[in-house]
């Protein structure tokens, strides 16, 4: 289903080659197959979102208000953003907060395979760098999906830049509001060790999907299951164990080494670089 040029499709092993590598990036590609639905899919004028009426507004002192002041900051300084796309070869419209480079969002573009008119939902959106560059590419319609109303105003705002026809929404990895089988493809750029439920979130993956849709998710993995020097919510992902029991088939999970790599070194170059 993809090219993947090292190593090879299904050949991604879990035991640990170094007790170092705390954490590895994977990637999985899947159908979804399990359910009974044909793939007639409505105009989509309406993009599937709920309306900004009912959006969940983060608890106070929860996770999704960290992450508002982690991309308030973001917009203070533009720094973060520089080293990230130096080290990821990212150009400067694509705003990320994840480690998907030029390269894999090539990968996971193919591997979604949509096309114009199709909906893509970039599921833990943040401020909708990926989604937007996918739906560029395809010409596909965007709905974003945060939990960050930081994040969600941000990536509102991107979208006319860059001419997408996009829709941005607060909501929950486990409970997007996005109507069942709306979604022809569903991006998610690390971001699913996230759900407090993990199962919960691959259900709704699922539920949103048409019946043949497409699933792109980039995370961790522990090499070792048991390794206690990882914290406990990337300890516990397990995306083909999750995406199975979702009812998902076709899974297929590519290590991807070379993008822990660039990790490491922007993790560097965020240490040498000088607060502002
Ligand atoms: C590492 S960032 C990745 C953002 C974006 N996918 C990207 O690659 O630029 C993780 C994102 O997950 C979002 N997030 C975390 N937990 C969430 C949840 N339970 N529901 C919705 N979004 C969540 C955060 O607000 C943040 O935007």
């Amino acid at each position: 289903m993809l090219d993947a040029p090292d190593p090879p499709i299904g050949a991604a092993t879990r035991s640990a080659p170094s007790g170092h590598l705390r954490a590895q990036l994977w990637m999985i590609c899947a159908c979804c197959l399990g359910r009974l639905k044909d793939m007639s899919w409505s105009p989509v004028s309406t993009l599937p979102r709920r309306t900004h009426t009912d959006h969940v507004e983060p608890e106070p002192g929860s996770l999704a208000e960290y992450f508002d002041s982690w991309y308030a900051d973001m917009a203070g300084s533009p720094v973060k953003d520089a080293i990230q796309r130096r080290h990821l070869g990212l150009p400067p419209h694509l705003l990320s907060t994840s480690l998907l480079g030029w390269e894999g969002i090539a990968e996971a573009t193919s591997a979604l395979r949509l096309s114009a008119g199709s909906t893509l939902v970039d599921l833990a959106c943040g401020r909708g760098g990926y989604g937007l560059e996918i739906a560029a590419r395809t010409g596909a319609r965007l709905a974003g999906v945060d939990f960050s109303a930081e994040a969600v105003r941000q990536a509102r705002e991107q979208a006319p830049r860059l001419g997408v026809a996009a829709e941005f929404c607060v909501g929950d990895l486990a409970a997007t509001g996005l109507h069942a089988d709306s979604a022809n493809a569903v991006l998610c750029v690390d971001a699913i060790h996230f759900a407090p439920q993990p199962d919960a979130a691959y259900r709704e993956i699922a539920r949103i999907l048409t019946s043949g849709g497409r699933a792109v998710l980039t995370c961790w993995e522990p090499l070792a299951r048991g390794d206690e020097r990882l914290p406990e919510r990337l300890r516990r992902v397990d995306l083909r164990g999750g995406l199975t029991a979702a009812g998902f088939a076709g899974i297929e999970v590519c290590d991807r080494p070379g993008w822990r790599a660039s990790e490491r070194a922007m993790w560097g170059g965020s240490r040498r670089a000088r607060p502002r």
